[in-house]
């Protein structure tokens, strides 16, 4: 790979200039990729960790400059204390032992979704993380987790209401002024989001953000992912005729 921090901006070098600029990702079928070979869940969300660094490199390397994955939703409570807290220790695995290499490759890392709830070290890690990389901006990787959308739209209405109760703001909240109460508030939407493992359904995930996003789902379980699958999703998001609601001129 060209590495991400080599040159003031993306390199493109073998990638493609006009590639979607933020992709976001369900990381789904961990659980499945695991049964299939007899192994416990958590083996499939070990293997899930090793997809998600191939596909920051590929990223890197395709041209993309904006990847958002789901990796612990506000529903995923419901799973096995033990797996929930395995998903724990893999986002502390992950950031104790990428965050140095991230920091050289100038990517800066924001992890959305509710921190309250957390537990203190991995909000302590999280909040050093941002801190750390908070002026690189080569790539962006955001980490969703404790993140559901219905969460976070509710609680940027809870802020935004007491802003207006304690005459903080006025005038009328349009959709870029709600924006910034929003976890994502720094990022553009999606162009593209990506859901693994056959399963057509968006489970929560940035849905104000979204709105206008292609969704493509795969029929390959998150483990496999790899950099092939991402560049066969960003050319079927080129065959993709983005509209955002107008007509295709010519059309009328
Ligand atoms: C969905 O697969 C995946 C998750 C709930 C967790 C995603 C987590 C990772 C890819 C690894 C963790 C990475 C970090 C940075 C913490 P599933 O378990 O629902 O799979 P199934 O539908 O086949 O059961």
């Amino acid at each position: 790979m060209a590495r991400l921090g080599t040159s003031p901006e993306p390199s493109h070098a073998g990638g493609d200039p006009s590639a979607p600029q933020h992709v976001a990702i369900i990381m789904d079928g961990n659980g499945r990729w695991a049964k299939a070979r007899g192994l416990p869940r958590t083996a499939g969300h070990e293997r899930g960790v090793e997809a998600l660094r191939r596909t920051v490199e590929a990223a890197g390397d395709l041209g993309i400059r904006y990847l958002t994955v789901f990796s612990f939703s506000t529903e995923n409570w419901r799973r096995p204390a033990a797996e929930v807290n395995t998903l724990f220790g893999l986002l502390k695995a992950y950031v104790q032992r990428d965050l140095s290499r991230l920091q050289q490759d100038g990517v800066r890392v924001r992890v959305i979704g509710q921190r309250e709830g957390l537990p203190p070290d991995i909000a302590e890690l999280v909040d050093r993380a941002e801190r750390e990389t908070a002026t690189n901006s080569k790539f962006h990787l955001t980490i969703a987790f404790n993140y559901g959308a219905r969460n976070e739209i509710l609680r940027a209405t809870q802020v935004y209401a007491r802003a207006i109760a304690a005459g903080e703001v006025t005038g009328e909240l349009t959709d870029a002024g709600f924006e910034q109460y929003l976890d994502t508030k720094d990022l553009p939407d999606p162009d593209l989001v990506i859901r693994t493992s056959g399963e057509y359904r968006i489970s929560n995930f940035l849905l104000w953000q979204a709105a206008y996003a292609e969704l493509l789902f795969v029929d390959v379980l998150w483990p496999d992912f790899n950099k092939s699958h991402l560049e066969s999703a960003i050319s079927r998001y080129h065959e993709r005729e983005r509209r955002f609601g107008a007509v295709t001129p010519g059309a009328t």
